[in-house]
C-alpha cells in the first residue's frame, strides 16, 4: 500500500510516518529528510539546495522528482511506502502519477493531517532531534525520559533543524498554502484523501490513521 501524508510543517508527518514504518513495516520517504542528508554530505546535490532550503522555499520539482524515483528503484514492488512531504506542488502530483505508474504502483491513501497553523510554529520551533541516531523529540511535548539522553541510542548529542526558526517557518507555511493546499482538490477528485485532525496527542493522531488503513 503507498500513502501520502499532507500536511503543513510541523503537522505531524514525520512523526507519524516513523510510527507507521514501525507498525506497519512500510517505507518513510521524506524527500526533506533526503535533502538534508545531501546537506550534511555536502555533496553537489547538497550545496545546490542548502540556500533555497535555509529560506524555506521549495527546491525544484525535478531535483525531489529524482530523488523519489532513485529512492522507489531501491525497493521492492511490495514494498508500501509512505510519502512524507511529497508531492508538494502541481507539477510534483503529476509527476508522481508518472512515477508510479511506471512502476505498476498505485496511491491508496492520501491523510490530510488538518491543523491550527498558528498553533504549529510552537511545534516547530520546540523541536529537537537526537544528532545520532535521528530519533525526533520536543522542549514541551516529547522529552527524552532521561534528561540529555536519547531514548533510543543514549547519545548526548542534539540538534536542530537550521529552518526551524520562527522567520523561515513562516515562509515555509507560505509555501505550503501557495503551492501545496492547491494539490488536494485534485486528489479528492480521485476520491482518495482522508482528514485526519493533526491536533490531537500523537497517539490520537496514530489511532486516527490506523482506523483510515483498516478500512483496506
Ligand atoms: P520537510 O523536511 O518536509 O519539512 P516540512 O514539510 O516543513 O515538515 P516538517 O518536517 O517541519 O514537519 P512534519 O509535518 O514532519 O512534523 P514533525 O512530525 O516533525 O522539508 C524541509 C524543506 O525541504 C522544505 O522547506 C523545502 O525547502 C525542501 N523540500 C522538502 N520536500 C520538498 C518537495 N517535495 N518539494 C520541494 N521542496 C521540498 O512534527 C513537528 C514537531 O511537533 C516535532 O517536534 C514533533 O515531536 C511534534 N509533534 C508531532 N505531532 C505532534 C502532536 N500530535 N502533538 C504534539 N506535538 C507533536
Amino acid at each position: 500500500m503507498d500513502i501520502i501524508l499532507l500536511g503543513p510543517p510541523g503537522a505531524g508527518k514525520g512523526t507519524q510516518a516513523g510510527l507507521l514504518e514501525g507498525g506497519h513495516g512500510m517505507v518513510q520517504i521524506s524527500t526533506g529528510d533526503m535533502l538534508r542528508a545531501a546537506k550534511t554530505a555536502n555533496t553537489e546535490l547538497g550545496q545546490r539546495v542548502k540556500a533555497v532550503m535555509d529560506s524555506g522555499e521549495l527546491v525544484s520539482d525535478e531535483i525531489v522528482s529524482n530523488l523519489i524515483m532513485e529512492k522507489l528503484d531501491d525497493l521492492g514492488p511490495d514494498q508500501g511506502v509512505i510519502f512524507d512531504g511529497y508531492p508538494r506542488t502541481e507539477a510534483q502530483v503529476y509527476s508522481l502519477d508518472e512515477i508510479l505508474t511506471a512502476r505498476n504502483r498505485k496511491l491508496h491513501h492520501v491523510i490530510e493531517l488538518a491543523v491550527d497553523v498558528e498553533a504549529l510554529v510552537e511545534r516547530i520551533t520546540g523541536r529537537f532531534t537526537c544528532g545520532n541516531c535521528g530519533e525526533g523529540y520536543h522542549d514541551t511535548f516529547k522529552q527524552p525520559t532521561k534528561e540529555g539522553v536519547c531514548d533510543v541510542c543514549g547519545s548526548t548529542e542534539f540538534k536542530r533543524r537550521p529552518d526551524d526558526n520562527e522567520e523561515t517557518v513562516r515562509t515555509r507555511m507560505g509555501e505550503y498554502r501557495a503551492k501545496t493546499q492547491p494539490i488536494l482538490p485534485i486528489y479528492e477528485e480521485r476520491g482518495i484523501v482522508t482528514k485526519v485532525d493533526g491536533m490531537g496527542s500523537m497517539d490520537a493522531v496514530s489511532n486516527a490513521i490506523e482506523a483510515v488503513l483498516a478500512l483496506d
